[in-house]
């Protein structure tokens, strides 16, 4: 397998395994006052359509940074294997119904509890009214955004050696990889 191919089974695997450390990348967006990251759940990976899956909140600061500036970075640290990859890539919202449905239905019952604050979340706390929940109002706010990779940086800190390559995606969708000096 090429360098790129590891690297979607990499991401595939930790998309399947909590316990991956590539499960949590901080994805940064382009908003009015700057770069903004934060860490996210990478929930779902589709290799052949180089996209990455992640579920928020309509209401979060991200959604606001992403009517922006849909162009996004994630970076990803495996401090098993030293490995860094980051990505770079242009953020859409999930708006097939029936899509967003299905992945809501594997969200379990605590989990949906985060989408339905009644004050969106960030909100100054003030009263105890203000965390109150209304589980109707979850499925509402519940957001899948899909991230279109189009290039990749990955580097892996060795003894031996560093070792750092990027790959940039093609028009046929095949992946361009070129080692770089660390
Ligand atoms: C380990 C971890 C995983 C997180 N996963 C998500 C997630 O999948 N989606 C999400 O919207 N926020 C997630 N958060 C919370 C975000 O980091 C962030 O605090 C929140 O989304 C508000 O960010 P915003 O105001 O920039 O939109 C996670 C936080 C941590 C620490």
């Amino acid at each position: 397998m090429n360098h790129a191919a590891e690297t979607w089974a990499m991401l595939v695997r930790a998309s399947v395994d909590n316990k991956h450390p590539w499960r949590t990348p901080a994805l940064c967006t382009q908003g009015v006052d700057g770069p903004n990251a934060r860490h996210v759940v990478l929930r779902k990976v589709l290799p052949d359509a180089a996209t990455l899956v992640f579920f928020t909140d309509h209401r979060s600061q991200k959604m606001q940074d992403l009517a922006q500036c849909d162009k996004v970075s994630l970076v990803f640290w495996n401090p098993k294997s030293n490995t860094q990859l980051r990505v770079w890539g242009t953020v859409r919202v999930e708006a097939d119904v029936s899509q967003v449905d299905q992945y809501w239905a594997r969200v379990p019952d605590h989990a949906r509890r985060d989408y339905a604050t009644l004050s969106a979340p960030g909100s100054v706390l003030n009263t105890d009214s203000d965390q109150a929940h209304d589980m109707s109002l979850a499925r509402e706010y519940f957001t899948v955004l899909l991230v279109d990779v189009q290039r990749m940086d990955c580097l892996q800190l060795s003894r031996e050696g560093h070792q750092r390559w990027a790959a940039e995606r093609n028009r046929q969708g095949g992946w361009i990889t070129q080692n770089l000096v660390p």
